[in-house]
């Protein structure tokens, strides 16, 4: 049992970490940015508080006392090239500050390597809409990537995309991009919470499919 702190917990991802987090029986620190919103996280074993990922002060408070932490966080409202970069920015500061050791990202599996090694985005067919996003999360990762942190980071997308279905078949297997598969949040938080309780990755950026 230990204490985790999840940002953006409102969200689709960051809902189901908590809930496997606290089915696990670790104690949850849940950040929203609106309490007022989320108040159906506000239960047994979570402290639901208010905050900004992107707040490097706000995080190294929040986060004091805490084991680890997933950033589950994602604002549609701010420009994705300095939302990403300036959160990976604030959680390598803070959460030094805070003493918290491991740090697991949700990623995007469009930045996964193909077998040739170029990152899927690259691809000629890959959809140019989804580009911006892309590039984004790609400079978030590039933060974590050349930052000579003693955090213990790892970046964890679904290999492909999210199953909407919310199952929960406690299966998965770990892999490279596979733009075929789906996984459920739920099975997916399986993975982050498996990367935290007992690591297996570092400093890298692993796809996790349903297996
Ligand atoms: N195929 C793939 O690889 C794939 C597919 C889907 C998603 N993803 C990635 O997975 C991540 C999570 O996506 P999701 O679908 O779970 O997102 P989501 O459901 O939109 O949730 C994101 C949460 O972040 C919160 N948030 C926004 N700005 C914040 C800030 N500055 N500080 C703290 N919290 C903040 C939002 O709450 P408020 O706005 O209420 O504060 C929201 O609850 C994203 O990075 C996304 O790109 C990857």
């Amino acid at each position: 049992m230990g204490k985790i702190i999840v940002f953006g917990a409102g969200g689709r991802t960051g809902r189901a970490a908590v809930g496997e987090a606290l089915q696990r029986g670790h104690h949850v620190t849940a950040v929203v940015r609106t309490p007022a919103k989320y108040r159906d996280l506000d239960r047994a074993g979570v402290r639901l508080l208010a905050g900004d990922v992107t707040d490097t002060d706000a995080v190294a408070g929040l986060a004091a006392g805490v084991d680890a932490a997933i950033m589950a966080a994602y604002d549609p409202g701010a420009q994705p090239d300095v939302f990403f970069p300036a959160a990976a920015q604030a959680l390598l500061d803070g959460l030094a500050r805070a003493g918290v050791g491991r740090l697991v990202v949700v990623g995007l599996a469009a930045t996964l390597k193909t077998a040739d090694g170029t990152p899927l985005m690259d691809a000629p067919d890959f959809p140019q809409e989804y580009r911006p996003l892309c590039l984004a999360h790609a400079a978030g990762t590039a933060v974590l990537r050349t930052s000579d942190t003693t955090l213990d980071w790892l970046i964890v997308s679904p290999a492909g995309d999210f199953d909407q279905a919310e199952v929960r078949s406690g299966r998965y297997s770990v892999g490279g991009v596979n733009m075929a598969s789906r996984i459920s949040h739920n099975d997916f938080a399986i993975a982050l919470l498996d990367e935290i309780d007992t690591p297996r990755h570092y400093r890298t950026h692993i796809g996790v499919e349903e297996a």
